[in-house]
């Protein structure tokens, strides 16, 4: 069967750009990867950019409580992130940082490296390339993606959840890897929200125009299933 080029522009999807925005453990990336795959687009996992830094700078010696520094440096390593949702992948300096990338060390240290204007400058125009060369159009999760990183996308979605449940995810994650217990994951968390919140430079916030989805009490299906209605939606509206 032969396909006009016109019949073709008029059957394929419209590009759609997807910012999902939220706190830790509220199923940012399970949900963001789960959708992209069904829809067929791409997948970009941001705050394994700001792990991948923090960790570069852990490694290269850098005080990461030096903002100077931190800002000086923020140039120099090659962050490189794969965006096939069934297998995203993360690479510093040409190596694969996906273990690295997840341990405490990291963990602690990851928001007063993105609290670094210069650090957020570098990625935030990494992000928004990816986006922008993604064909068939992309899923980025954060959390400031619908405020600073793509303020124009098609649609954007607030993950939330109570501390409680994000902290029983977290330490369901996280069991066998790193010892932990859900009194010290939960109370990490909210100490790491309430950093990423009050920073000056594009804070974890939900747009304006986003929808505010709670997770609390819904399956990650149904979260996945919430997220794709609302796509499709928007892209027969
Ligand atoms: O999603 P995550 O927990 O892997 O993100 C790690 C950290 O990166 C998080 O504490 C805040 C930061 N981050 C950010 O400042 N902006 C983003 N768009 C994504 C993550």
């Amino acid at each position: 069967m032969f396909v006009t080029v016109e019949t073709a522009a008029r059957t394929a999807p419209a590009t759609v750009i997807v910012a999902i925005d939220g706190p830790s453990g509220t199923g940012k990336s399970s949900t963001s990867k789960a959708v992209a795959a069904k829809l067929g687009l791409s997948y970009l996992d941001t705050g394994a950019q700001y792990r991948a830094i923090t960790w570069w700078m852990l490694s290269n010696g850098v005080d990461i409580h030096d903002a100077a520094a931190v800002a000086t440096a923020s140039e120099k390593p090659v962050i490189v992130s794969g965006t096939d949702p069934a297998a995203p992948t993360i690479a510093v300096d040409g190596a694969d940082a996906a273990g690295p990338i997840r341990t405490q060390e990291v963990t602690g240290a990851v928001s007063a490296v993105s609290a670094v204007p210069e650090v957020r400058a570098r990625l935030t125009e990494l992000q928004r390339s990816t986006a922008a060369a993604a064909e068939r159009g992309i899923v980025v999760e954060g959390r400031d993606i619908g405020t600073t990183v793509l303020p124009d996308a098609d649609l954007k979605i607030f993950l939330t959840a109570s501390p409680e449940a994000r902290a029983a995810r977290r330490s369901g994650e996280l069991k066998g890897k790193e010892a932990t217990d859900l009194a010290s994951t939960r109370d990490a968390l909210v100490k790491r929200d309430a950093a990423d919140s009050g920073r000056k430079t594009s804070p974890l916030a939900k747009a304006g125009d986003a929808v505010e989805v709670d997770t609390t009490e819904l399956t990650l299906e149904q979260v996945i299933e919430c997220v794709v209605t609302l796509i499709e939606e928007k892209r027969t509206a």
